[in-house]
């Protein structure tokens, strides 16, 4: 299948790359970081660039498009606006579906967990009250509703938080984390927030088997078997790579309050079972995680 991957500098994008290009054939767009984009067919592109990416829906002219790209930090900081975030993950994404629509190629978007009502957990199934609390889950709840309005060809991935280690510059906090304890430097985790985490390679591992599978129109929560709070989940970290758990300090969402509010965002998982996409469980996946490093 021809494949254009957006994001593909970023963290999933990276596995991405590298999972999908096994058995398929792959345009990969970056940004600023090339990554392992330059191992595969690519173009640096800014998505707000219509044109530009017009010219590469018609040159490479794929069957399916895996969006990606987006402004996925949380808080704003000082190098991103707000009109860059609306632009790059609302109107780019409105213009990709219109591209995709356009040049017939099925379009599946990375949506997020934080679009749900996060003080109302647990277990969230897909017709969960959705209460984005950040600029970032507000906007990608937008570019959900932009590509509904557009058309049908479509699949959305409430991503789950993804776990493991970035390949170029993208990082998480589970990656910071390890890297912490390994020197010995005790760490602050969150015991109030709970998520359904799912690792970077059981991501693009899944997502290799949903584009071969015949659906669309739907919207799919995509994470991890387990409901876990981000201290339990660096707990179990610490079990199997043996680090000491008494570098963990336990903090509450209360203690950071320029941080969005976000209790309890974990998933039910039922749906992107039933189309027989299924996670590791979560010891497997650090384990796999961790014996790749
Ligand atoms: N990470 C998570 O835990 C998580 C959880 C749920 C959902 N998601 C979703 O999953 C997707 C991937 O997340 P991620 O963590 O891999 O993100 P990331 O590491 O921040 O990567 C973002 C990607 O978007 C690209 N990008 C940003 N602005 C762009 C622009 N103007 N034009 C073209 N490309 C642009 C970046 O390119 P350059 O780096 O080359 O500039 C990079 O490839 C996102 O849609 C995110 O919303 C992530």
């Amino acid at each position: 299948m021809k494949v254009l991957i957006t994001g593909g500098s970023g963290l999933l994008g990276q596995y991405l790359n590298i999972f999908l290009s096994k058995e398929n054939d792959i345009f990969t767009i970056f940004n600023k970081h090339i990554g392992n984009c330059q191992e595969y067919k690519s173009a640096q592109l800014d998505i707000r660039d219509y044109e530009g990416l017009r010219k590469v829906f018609k040159s490479f002219n794929a069957e399916l498009v895996l969006h990606t790209a987006a402004i996925s930090d949380t808080i704003i900081n000082s190098t991103v606006s707000a009109k860059d975030v609306y632009d790059i993950n609302v109107k780019s994404t409105e213009s990709i579906a219109n591209l995709c629509k356009e040049f017939n190629a099925k379009m599946i978007y990375t949506s997020t967990d934080l679009v749900y009502a996060g003080y109302r957990g647990s277990y969230l199934k897909e017709d969960a009250k959705l209460i984005p609390v950040s600029l970032y889950a507000e906007t990608k709840l937008m570019g959900e509703l932009k590509i509904q309005q557009i058309f049908d060809n479509y699949i959305i991935l409430r991503t789950a938080l993804l776990f493991g280690f970035g390949l170029n510059h993208s990082t998480c906090h589970f990656q910071f984390l390890f890297e912490q304890l390994s020197k010995n430097i005790p760490v602050k985790v969150f015991i109030d927030q709970f998520r359904s985490p799912i690792s970077l390679l059981e991501a693009a591992r899944l997502i290799g088997e949903l584009i071969k599978k015949d659906i669309k129109k739907e919207v799919i929560n995509f994470g991890g078997p387990e409901r876990i709070s981000r201290y339990e989940l660096v707990e179990r970290l610490c079990d199997i790579k043996g680090f000491n758990k008494n570098l963990l300090v336990k903090i509450k969402l209360d203690d950071l309050p320029q941080l969005p509010k976000v209790e309890d965002v974990s998933l039910n998982i039922d749906k992107m079972k039933s189309f027989g996409l299924e996670p590791k469980s979560l010891n497997e996946m650090i384990k796999e995680v961790l014996r790749k490093t």
